[in-house]
């Protein structure tokens, strides 16, 4: 026979090509795509939390307003703005990956502040302990570095939340006839703090310039 030499390299690469597909392609793509929709759907529904906890956390600071807690009501404020910038930077993220965010807001159950703030606790703690490094564990295994951010920038922010909640309900008594107190919350990350005493923030590493004040 006169079959030129380069068939057998050919034929080989085609060999080689379609073991790749039905051996790996199908099964590893089958599966990079199931993991890429599970980051998705988890960034949508940090997106929604984020978004019913912003709505919440002003109907919250309204009650406190109304039962004289003011300094509650400005960290209730700072909290929903922080909240606001989680919800923009997953949305962002979502948006990156193909998704469409997408939000149901819940109308608030809004109780007395003592309660309230038990219920937020609660809600910032279950983000802090579980679902965010939840999320984070998935987005590390499919690589999704923007979305490894923007989880860490929340969970940061919910353990900070979680502590001015609880310092807040713990001296829930002082705090009645209190005014509006100034908040600081960083633009990028989401920080909450009630003192500026760095020049960068310590989640994000942006400068404090970012940093907005709501009281
Ligand atoms: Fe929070
Ligand atoms: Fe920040």
């Amino acid at each position: 026979m006169t079959t030129p030499r380069f068939i057998r390299p050919a034929a080989l690469a085609l060999f080689v090509a379609a073991i790749a597909v039905v051996g790996f392609g199908l099964p590893g793509g089958e599966a990079a795509a199931a993991a890429t929709g599970k980051t998705l759907d988890n960034l949508n529904a940090a997106f929604n939390g984020e978004s019913n906890a912003h709505a919440r956390y002003l109907a919250f600071a309204t009650k406190a307003g109304e039962e004289g807690y003011g300094e509650v009501a400005s960290l209730f404020r700072a909290a929903a703005r922080a909240e606001e910038i989680h919800a923009a930077n997953h949305a962002t993220v979502i948006k990156k990956l193909g998704g469409v965010p997408k939000a149901d807001i819940q109308a608030p159950d809004v109780k007395s502040t003592k309660e309230n703030l038990e219920a937020a606790i609660k809600g910032e703690s279950y983000e802090r302990d579980t679902m965010y490094p939840e999320f984070l564990v998935q987005a590390r295994k499919e690589g999704l570095r923007d979305a490894i951010e923007t989880f860490n920038f929340a969970k940061s922010a919910e353990a900070e939340h979680a502590t001015l909640y609880t310092a807040a309900l713990a001296n829930l008594g002082a705090l009645k006839g209190s005014q509006a107190k100034p908040y600081f919350v960083c633009t990028v990350c989401g920080n909450t703090t009630p003192q500026m005493n760095f020049e960068k923030c310590p989640v994000c590493f942006n400068g404090k310039d970012k940093y907005i004040q709501v009281s």
